[in-house]
């Protein structure tokens, strides 16, 4: 089993390399990053993302473990803010989708990424919020509309112990989780029948 890990050589990605390494399937890992990885792509680029799937070919599943959202007060916030965090965490990862889904053979899944802070607010987190929300619904809607035999999901985490000396001020009410436990949902929903959820990590 071929998988693409968009953002493989991250916090989650990281791990989610790692339970793979653990499972009993035995898996072909690709790795992708602007700079880090096994082949480059910036999913913020649909042409960058065609040129990454031309070069690498069809793959068993995708997991998406980047994408970045401004985290900035609302009065603030500006129309670079914005279009910075639709283009990154939610375009991104819908043309990861529609342009990956004819690369990915039939059974196959793809799996987003989200996170919690569109279920509980945090200090500055509106662009978190929208962009989380609409991949979220994105992920729902494309298992139901997509013709192919290929599972859609999104995984949504809490917050990550390892990314509280970055993340903490902002998520100071909010339960951390363990990477480890997200990246097993991932590792999951690759090895189930699962279709169309989103699985929550809190
Ligand atoms: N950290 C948390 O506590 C937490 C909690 C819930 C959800 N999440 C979500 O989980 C995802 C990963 O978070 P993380 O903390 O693991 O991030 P991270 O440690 O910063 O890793 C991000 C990875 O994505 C790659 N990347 C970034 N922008 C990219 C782009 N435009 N195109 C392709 N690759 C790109 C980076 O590699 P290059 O620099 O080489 O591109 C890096 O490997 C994000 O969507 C984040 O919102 C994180």
């Amino acid at each position: 089993m071929k998988v693409l890990i968009l953002g493989g050589h991250g916090t989650l990605g990281t791990a989610i390399v790692k339970e793979l390494n653990k499972s009993k399937k035995e898996y072909e890992i690709i790795t992708a990053g602007r700079k880090s990885g096994d082949v480059q792509v910036d999913m913020t680029s649909k042409e960058s993302i065609e040129a990454m799937f031309k070069k690498i070919g069809n793959v068993d599943h995708i997991v998406v473990a980047a994408g970045s959202a401004a985290i900035k007060p609302i009065e603030e916030l500006t129309q670079e803010d914005i279009m910075f965090s639709i283009n990154n965490k939610m375009l991104g990862q819908v043309n990861i989708v529609l342009i990956g889904m004819s690369f990915v053979n039939e059974n196959g899944s793809i799996t987003l990424i989200t996170g919690k802070a569109k279920d509980e607010p945090i200090k500055e987190g509106t662009m978190l919020a929208l962009t989380n929300g609409a991949v979220m619904a994105f992920a729902k809607a494309a298992a139901c509309d997509i013709k192919k035999n290929i599972r859609i999901n999104s995984i949504s985490p809490s917050v990550f112990d390892e990314s509280l000396e970055l993340y903490g001020d902002y998520f100071k009410d909010v339960k951390p989780v363990p990477v480890e436990k997200a990246a097993i949902a991932f590792v999951n929903v690759i090895e189930n029948d699962t279709n169309g959820e989103e699985i929550k990590v809190y």
